[in-house]
């Protein structure tokens, strides 16, 4: 159960967006509130939305309504767990498509070639164009909405299975190469020495936003899983052993991007694209001495990549025509169509926002950042919230007791369980509100 559910949280979250996030908001001081996030927000906001799937056995669109009929606010819980997968595959589907054209890059020995001062052009040169990205994300996302449309998702997440452990292996090999750079070294001070005086109240909304994305939290798809959880799993030993894998993994992705950022010269705060800068910078510098195998790390790291990010889009995709399906009778493939052209159109609006649309923003923010924005800065934490409500306030204690402590017979469970549901009932709800609203004033 547990690889079930690090297999849906390990992803683009701890790879491609955990590096940028921390350079965007000045590196280690920023790591250490993740950290803490993780562990005291998150960790209960997981038990919460295990415990409600588990109790409702279904999907999350129904499992908060179904558990208290009739109040309309659990309905709108409801619907926002539709809402929020296919607000974020919009631009999700982008980014597999930046992934794709990095795959074709590597098989066609780009990174191999250029010297590595070129290397980090190549993706500024790609995204301010306007055809290919939009293409290549059409090219990704009609690929998932394709698989979603037969049912076949079965197949791609059996080969899943195997990419996550060589990501793994890939990542560590990274490591060890891109410490060893020259210049590297301030990358891993970077990471691991705070400066305090780099955080401010909005570090802390995007922190916690950062881990409910990465642990897939605030959506109902943990709702989801735990639906299909058995009876006698232990609840508390599944979501700490997914949230710590999933902070190993993303703590390992910084470890091999950063140092290989300060390596290249990048600005650590260069936003969405500083994988696809310092990534092949690695590979390029490798292929001085060893091309053959700079070739090969290459290709395999980016299909990894692709293949991570299809795995999530397919589930993200699936909640929005399982939904349509259940509720409004729409078939598969007709529910995979309009959820295509819808995704669709809003990611090319995305992807344009790195060219053309470069001008069009809002509070400083263009298109992409919006997307990115609204659904994990604020629609995560408010749905997040609304489920530990619901848990803390709604469920009676003594069925919480009885998930969490599989009806008492989980013995470490039960003698922790009054701290746990108070984290639950209380600091998580409040810490969330509070993060919420100092986000906006300061
Ligand atoms: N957590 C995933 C990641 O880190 C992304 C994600 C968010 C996801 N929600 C999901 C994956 C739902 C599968 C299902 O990349």
């Amino acid at each position: 159960m547990i690889f079930a559910m690090a297999g849906s949280a390990i992803g683009l979250g701890n790879i491609w967006r955990f590096p940028f996030i921390v350079g965007e908001h000045g590196g280690a001081a920023f790591v250490l509130i993740y950290i803490l996030a993780t562990l005291l927000i998150s960790l209960p906001v997981f038990l919460a939305e295990v415990t409600v799937g588990r109790r409702a056995r279904t999907s999350s669109y129904g499992a908060m309504s179904s558990l208290s009929p009739g109040k309309s606010i659990w309905k709108f819980a409801g619907i926002l767990s539709v809402a929020i997968p296919l607000i974020i595959d919009s631009y999700y589907s982008v980014i597999g498509g930046w992934s794709l054209d990095f795959l074709l890059k590597s098989v066609t020995l780009q990174f191999v070639k250029s010297n590595p001062q070129e290397v980090t052009s190549i993706f500024g040169n790609f995204i301010t164009s306007t055809w290919s990205p939009i293409i290549l994300h059409l090219v990704f996302l009609g690929a998932c909405a394709f698989i979603v449309a037969n049912g076949i998702k079965a197949g791609i997440e059996k080969f899943s299975k195997y990419t996550i452990p060589v990501l793994f292996v890939l990542i560590v090999l990274l490591i060890y190469y891109s410490v060893s750079l020259p210049g590297a070294s301030q990358g891993v001070k970077y990471l691991l020495k705070p400066d305090f005086s780099q955080v401010n109240a909005r570090s802390f909304a995007y922190a916690v936003g950062q881990s409910f994305y990465s642990l897939s939290l605030g959506m109902g798809a943990i709702i989801t899983y735990g639906s299909y959880v058995k009876k006698e799993e232990n609840l508390m030993v599944a979501s700490a052993g997914t949230a710590v894998s999933d902070l190993m993994f993303a703590m390992l992705a910084g470890l091999a991007i950063m140092p290989a950022v300060f390596a290249a010269g990048i600005e650590p705060g260069a936003g969405p694209g500083l994988i696809f800068q310092s990534v092949p910078f690695v590979f390029s510098t490798m292929s001085a001495s060893h091309p053959a195998i700079g070739a090969a790390v290459s290709i395999i790291f980016f299909l990894t990549i692709v293949v991570a990010a299809m795995t999530s889009c397919i589930s993200l995709l699936e909640v929005g025509v399982s939904f349509l399906k259940d509720r409004y009778g729409v078939s598969r493939i007709k529910g995979s169509i309009i959820l295509f052209l819808i995704c669709g159109a809003a990611g090319v609006l995305c992807s344009l926002s790195f060219g053309p649309l470069k001008g069009l923003t809002l509070w400083g923010m263009n298109i992409f950042d919006i997307f990115d924005w609204l659904s994990s800065n604020i629609l995560l934490l408010v749905m997040a919230l609304l489920t530990v409500v619901f848990t803390g306030f709604v469920l009676k204690k003594e069925d919480v007791w009885d998930e969490i402590t599989n009806g008492g017979t989980k013995k470490f469970n039960a003698a922790i369980f009054n701290v746990v549901y108070f984290l639950i009932k209380w600091v998580t709800p409040v810490a969330i509100v509070i993060i919420f609203i100092t986000n906006f004033i300061f």
